[in-house]
């Protein structure tokens, strides 16, 4: 059976707000305060959510009622919450040393926690001066190579992305993620061996893609030093939680810095995960992001549901989601910088919540997860925003806007937030049949609402905004903790465990199965359906031709 779209106990609220355009909602002040909310340097603004007082507070009792507050307690205090793989979920701890509350978490992750960021300070404070042989790391390196997929790979490169003009001088970062080889083959042509160190990130260094393009950045390396393998693991750290694996691949254990089973991948950018991002931005800026994250924690831990940003981001998502029925969200950041931000939450968002049972093993009762898109504006409005404004579907939007730029172009940036607000707007308001008949000055009557009818926006579009007052690493690292909250209630709300991913097993263990067939060219095919059996002949033939 699948799952219902629609909560009921909203249903009144829907059909009551399907007969008010946002337009009218929009002329009450008080209304807009309420749905106005700020928590240091992140304003969140709800007030183009198609909802009222009455509505508010009914998705405020809904979660009042859900006992928010002690499973929030629970996460942060290390009970085992991700129930299918037995694990606590600690990434909270991971940055508790810039909260200004007493961390409930286990006292031995806390003290392993700052073990680590003790290591990993030393090592980024030795490699900016040039000499971190007592670390294994040879000297001169220009170039750091993270080599990692999904949140080994995700979280460090928003953040090295977004955090660009804090970069330390004399150290360019870059990312290889995929098994495609063209990246690799690119990197080997445009890097030096002897001056890259390669950070190989893996919780469980098993995964193929990151494992199969280690081996190529590895035997470029070993060529450049004619096989000596000494000289070899000079160049390679390795982040992980199977020291073991990643030291027969390699990496001398003092190279391997861990990582937990208490911290999920898609979580794990404050842990040593964030190694090449501490290395491109330095660890002041490094702990500054963890202050930035604990802060949003603290906020979380202590705000009530009216005032709490992660809370009414997951209250609005459900009430898109399942009172509203709409199956996806645009995430929109007006800042090149953030280009990144929109793939970050499709992980940690849609590998969290995209499940349909509950840890009891039965069916969800409404839907879960929508799909998360979306690219950077204004580019995006000269992409598919003609189809948010006028198709068929309704899709909730989300504009991410920076106040103060990290430039003195003004005008480029008055440009830029003017777009973030107009489109806001737009999508709101909309322009009614009477307003583009006003404006359709030439032609016969017929002529006249033939373009105007064409010219009509529905409006009543619902859009968050949510404005930074700068990109820095807090304000980033607040932001970043804000999802990862957001996700939390909706996986309590939803009654999921959003802390697991057994869905991208099946697909790579057919993986497994297929790859022999395409490397030897003999393998039985025979175990594959028939489109597979028949793909595989093509790939075969066409490699021959
Ligand atoms: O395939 C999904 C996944 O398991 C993610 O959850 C994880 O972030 C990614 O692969 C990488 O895994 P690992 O860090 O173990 O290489």
């Amino acid at each position: 059976m699948s799952p219902e779209r629609r909560s009921s106990f909203l249903a009144e609220h829907v059909d009551r707000l399907a007969r008010t355009h946002l337009r009218d909602l929009l002329k009450d002040a008080a209304r807009g305060k309420q749905l106005r909310q700020r928590a240091g340097p992140i304003l969140l603004d709800l007030s183009r959510q198609k909802l009222d007082g009455q509505a508010l507070a009914a998705l405020g009792d809904h979660v009042e009622a859900s006992g928010w507050q002690a499973a929030r307690d629970a996460m942060f205090a290390g009970a085992p919450i991700n129930t299918s793989e037995g694990r606590a979920v600690l990434h909270t701890a991971l940055r508790a040393g810039g909260s200004s509350l007493p961390s409930p978490a286990p006292r031995e992750a806390l003290e392993e926690i700052q073990h680590t960021l003790q290591r990993i300070d030393a090592l980024v404070h030795a490699i900016g001066l040039g000499d971190a042989s007592e670390f294994g790391v040879a000297p001169g390196i220009t170039d750091v190579v993270n080599i990692g997929i999904g949140g080994s790979d995700l979280g460090p490169r928003l953040a090295v992305g977004a955090l660009a003009p804090y970069h330390v001088p004399g150290v360019r970062s870059h990312f290889l993620t995929n098994v495609d080889g063209q990246s690799a083959y690119e990197l080997m042509h445009q890097l030096d061996p002897t001056r890259t160190l390669v950070v190989v990130v893996s919780k469980t260094f098993t995964t193929q893609e990151t494992l199969l393009n280690g081996n190529v950045m590895r035997e470029w390396i070993r060529r450049a030093y004619h096989g000596d393998n000494a000289k070899v693991s000079r160049h390679f750290l390795a982040v992980t939680a199977n020291v073991t694996a990643a030291e027969s691949w390699g990496v001398p254990a003092a190279q391997v810095y861990p990582m937990w089973d208490f911290v999920g991948g898609r979580f794990s950018l404050w842990s040593a995960v964030g190694l090449s991002l501490a290395l491109a931005i330095g660890s002041y800026n490094f702990h500054a992001l963890l202050k930035g994250a604990a802060q949003v924690d603290d906020h979380f831990r202590s705000a009530p549901w009216q005032t709490n940003l992660p809370v009414l981001l997951s209250l609005v998502e459900l009430w898109n989601r399942n009172a509203q029925g709409r199956s996806s969200r645009a995430v929109v950041p007006y800042a090149d910088l953030l280009t990144d931000l929109t793939s970050y939450l499709q992980q940690l968002e849609m590998e969290s919540l995209g499940k349909q049972v509950t840890p009891q093993g039965k069916p969800v009762a409404e839907a879960t997860s929508p799909v998360v898109w979306g690219s950077v504006g204004t580019n995006a409005q000269h992409a598919y925003f003609q189809s948010l404004h006028q198709g068929t579907d309704v899709v909730p939007l989300e504009f991410i806007g920076v106040v103060k730029p990290a430039h003195d172009l003004e005008a480029n940036h008055d440009a830029l937030l003017s777009n973030l607000l107009a489109q806001a707007a737009a999508l709101a308001l909309g322009k009614t049949l009477d307003e583009a008949l006003a404006e359709a000055k030439h032609g016969s009557d017929e002529e006249r609402r033939v373009l105007a009818a064409q010219r009509t926006f529905p409006g009543d579009r619902p859009s968050t905004v949510i404005l930074l007052d700068e990109l820095t690493p807090e304000s980033l690292g607040g932001l970043i903790a804000l999802y990862e909250h957001k996700v939390f209630m909706l996986g309590h709300l939803w009654g999921i465990n959003a802390f697991d991913q057994w869905g991208v097993e099946l697909g790579k263990s057919i993986a497994r199965q297929i790859l022999p067939a395409l490397d030897g060219g003999s393998a039985d095919t025979s175990m594959f359906d028939s489109a597979t059996r028949a793909l595989i002949e093509a790939i075969h033939e066409r490699r021959l031709a």
